[in-house]
């Protein structure tokens, strides 16, 4: 049998710390790896899979678009992303959309639309205040955008125009703002930074201070959009509107997909302003279109509120029961466990070992981002390993 994994080693980059298991096979919330062996899957693609795998409705949209028309360019009209164009902002607050290939190509658009609109509308401002604890994508200006000090330092010297300041702080937005400033862009809720849910009405203040100050709000909405945190997009539960706002990752439930949406103010892009060579190919737009549709006719954002709640539920009953796990939080289908100590890679190992996949986001906290058509006895199931999972890890802590 080919050793995958050694094979990886010899020839592939070494920049994601992988999880020894090569996956050849997924259905629904399950994967398989190359001996046969089933897992229940939480980690998602990383919050990418929300019809789960190989979805009938998915797998069918996709091949039928491979067999009819793949890829065309921009210079033409495709129907796919017109459709998909369609149905995004028939259900959200924006008004136009631009589609590329990833998140962090998404917020370069967005970082791009708002500097435009600040040559054009703000006396040529240009800087964009974002938060400490942010994620926004690996690109050299997104690496400034993203709050985090081990994701820049590497890179330095840093892309000019952005300002990181605290999440959960509008005084800190207000300090940082000057004649300079074109936007503040946002998660509203962050994902890679930890999990970490605003205070309540954080949010809502923020775009007070936006439109008192004719500054943009962009909401980066990769992870927390199509449904994750219980709601189409996260925004519709904090009273706001998003000038920009930015998706990827379950937009296509694992086509490499990426959108820029604006209120029509906002959207200045001219011709010749922007493009992409791939961005909104007809493939990728029907994976998109038939995870949508699939998502608006099931409400799944509400299947996700009621099987989300079960997962707090369950989660909350963990941190009751183990006196090493110090908090438990999240939103729908996105949850993480803290732990005291440094324990998530062991918890990780304790989990696979017993069929589960999660995700370890830092040395301390495990993160649950599981497809969002998963059911309560699916979490039932994931509850029972990360209890026993949990079990083993406390008897060792105790061992020490
Ligand atoms: C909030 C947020 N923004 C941007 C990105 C970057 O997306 P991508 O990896 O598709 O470039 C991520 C990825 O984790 C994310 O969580």
């Amino acid at each position: 049998m080919v050793n995958w994994q050694q094979l990886e080693a010899k020839y592939y980059m070494q920049v994601v710390a992988r999880t020894p298991l090569t996956l050849v096979r997924g259905q629904g919330a399950r994967v398989w790896d190359d001996n046969g062996r089933e897992y229940l899957d939480f980690v998602g693609g990383w919050a990418v899979d929300s019809l789960g795998h190989c979805h009938p409705v998915l797998t069918q949209a996709v091949c039928e678009q491979a067999k009819t028309l793949i890829h065309t360019s921009n210079q033409f009209y495709t129907i796919p992303q017109t459709k998909l164009a369609e149905l995004l902002i028939e259900n959200s607050c924006l008004d136009r959309v631009f589609f590329c290939n990833s998140g962090t190509e998404a917020n370069e658009g967005a970082v791009k639309l708002a500097r435009r609109y600040g040559k054009l509308h703000l006396d040529g401002a240009y800087e964009v205040i974002t938060a400490l604890n942010s994620f926004h994508g690996r690109t050299l200006a997104m690496v400034a955008a993203t709050g985090q000090p081990k994701f820049q330092e590497p890179y330095t010297p840093l892309t000019p125009g952005f300002a990181n300041v605290r999440y959960n702080d509008l005084k800190a937005i207000k300090l940082a703002t000057t004649p300079q400033t074109c936007a503040v862009m946002l998660e509203p809720l962050q994902g890679e930074g930890g999990v970490n849910i605003p205070d309540e009405g954080y949010l809502a203040a923020v775009q007070d201070w936006c439109r008192k100050k004719g500054l943009l709000l962009i909401l980066d909405e990769i992870q927390t959009g199509m449904g994750r945190t219980g709601t189409l997009f996260a925004y519709q539960q904090h009273g706001i509107e998003p000038d920009i706002m930015t998706l990827a990752k379950g937009l296509a439930s694992g086509l490499p997909i990426g959108a820029i949406l604006a209120k029509e103010k906002a959207s200045v892009f001219g011709l010749g302003d922007h493009g992409s060579t791939f961005g909104g190919n007809p493939l990728a737009c029907a994976g998109g279109y038939a995870t949508l549709k699939f998502i608006l006719e099931n409400d799944l954002a509400a299947q996700v509120r009621g099987v989300g709640e079960h997962l707090a539920c369950g989660l909350r009953e963990l941190k009751q029961t183990f006196a090493f796990v110090s908090d438990v939080r999240g939103k729908g289908l996105l949850a993480a466990i803290e732990f005291t100590s440094d324990v998530a890679a062991e918890v990780v190992a304790a989990c696979l070992e017993e069929g589960l996949l999660v995700n370890k986001l830092k040395a301390n906290v495990v993160r649950l981002m599981p497809p969002l058509i998963i059911n309560t006895s699916d979490v039932d199931e994931a509850l029972a390993i990360l209890s026993k999972a949990l079990s083993r890890v406390s008897d060792k802590l105790e061992d020490k």
